[in-house]
């Protein structure tokens, strides 16, 4: 079966925060949500589950834990435990709840530049955190990688936790076995907490890239981490929030079920029949999205060349602005019809990430705007 990517669907009216935030003449390419339709067979449950007239409180379905695991099995030959699964309303809630586990006197380790709630988690928390830029320039090919010997130095006796985004947004790296196996050593050592954030995870667009659960490839790490993951990126519903936290610490579990108590609300039914229905999935609608979202990084490869990080995953494209002197590049961004992140959003002033997950025409007329954009704008040196 061939699916269709290229439909464009009016998103006006239905209060979306990726087409509210700037005027109607304006195309958004921020916030990480894609204009494309979800399959129907992630639909049509919830169509069914809407058959019935009440949308009452509900448990987490065994079935969708069963999905769950079975996927994790399928694509990555990883054998996690039912009990090991606790669902939440989110990845950003339980990235929260995971700094608050630390002492108050603790501290978090974050590779920058990083989605952007990775940035805050400290202070909501009310402890610090250490914020270690990933480094582009020792890998021939020109990929971030963490920069393990600046975070070695960085480390103080506080440091409890390290958070990663793998594959990273936004710069679309997806690390490497070998990458992975020095990240398991380094926390290892150190006596860290490991919070992965894995929900990129089959956003994969290089040939070459392949996704590993690190808790799943490093059995002698597991106990000290944290996996997250959720079928909302890829199968565009994160208007549907559902998450899943891989926990096989019991104590470390427990103390994360206790602190959701109460705090965050429960998953909707909607979101339950979505998620398990996604995690169902053994189609190639997700090899299909990922041929469309690799034609269109070529084209934006294309319309703004050496400018683009080497992108590996995820349809986030970061883009260097270094030499442009641009105030305030989203401001001068949505003036020339474009909604775009700024960098400094994610902890690099230096770049605008820019979301390509969208039908073609609406990325040639993105595109269009976005080298007439850079062409004009005042140069810094
Ligand atoms: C790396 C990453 N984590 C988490 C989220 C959001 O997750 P949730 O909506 O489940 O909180 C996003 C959304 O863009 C993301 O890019």
């Amino acid at each position: 079966m061939s699916y269709q990517f290229n439909q464009i669907i009016n998103r006006q009216n239905t209060h979306s925060t990726k087409w509210s935030k700037f005027n109607p003449q304006t195309l958004p390419f921020w916030v990480a949500d894609m204009d494309i339709a979800a399959p129907d067979f992630v639909m049509d449950p919830i169509r069914e589950r809407l058959e019935h007239p009440i949308i009452g409180y509900t448990d987490e379905p065994e079935s969708l834990t069963e999905a769950f695991s079975d996927w994790l099995e399928h694509h990555y030959q990883w054998q996690v435990p039912a009990h090991w699964i606790v669902w939440v309303p989110g990845v950003v809630p339980m990235l929260n709840l995971a700094a608050r586990t630390i002492a108050p006197d603790g501290q978090l380790l974050v590779p920058t530049p990083v989605y952007y709630p990775f940035l805050r988690l400290a202070e909501n928390a009310g402890i610090t955190d250490l914020q270690i830029p990933l480094t582009a320039t020792k890998n021939a090919r020109g990929l971030w990688q963490m920069d393990f010997d600046a975070m070695e130095a960085a480390l103080t006796p506080a440091t409890q936790m390290m958070v990663i985004c793998n594959p990273q947004n936004p710069t679309g790296r997806c690390y490497s076995r070998a990458e992975l196996s020095a990240l398991a050593r380094f926390i290892e050592k150190h006596n860290l907490l490991l919070v992965t954030d894995e929900i990129h995870c089959n956003i994969l667009l290089s040939p070459d890239a392949r996704h590993y659960p690190i808790a799943g490839l490093f059995p002698e790490i597991a106990d000290r981490t944290i996996s997250l993951y959720a079928a909302t990126k890829v199968y565009n519903i994160p208007g549907l929030t559902c998450a899943a936290a891989i926990i096989p610490n019991a104590q470390i579990r427990k103390k994360f079920t206790q602190a959701k108590a109460g705090l965050l609300p429960g998953i909707s039914p909607l979101s339950y029949v979505a998620s398990e229905a996604a995690f169902r999935d053994r189609t190639d609608w997700v090899a299909q999205l990922m041929q469309h979202l690799r034609q269109n990084l070529a084209d934006l490869s294309s319309a703004v060349g050496d400018r683009l990080s080497p992108i590996q995953a995820t349809y986030l494209a970061w883009i260097s602005i270094k030499d442009l002197a641009l105030e305030d590049p989203e401001s001068y961004f949505a003036r020339a019809g474009l909604g775009i992140s700024p960098g400094a959003q994610f902890g690099d002033p230096d770049f605008i990430r820019f979301n390509f997950g969208c039908p073609q025409s609406t990325l040639h007329e993105g595109l269009d705007r976005l080298k007439k954009a850079l062409n004009d704008a005042p140069r810094a040196y």
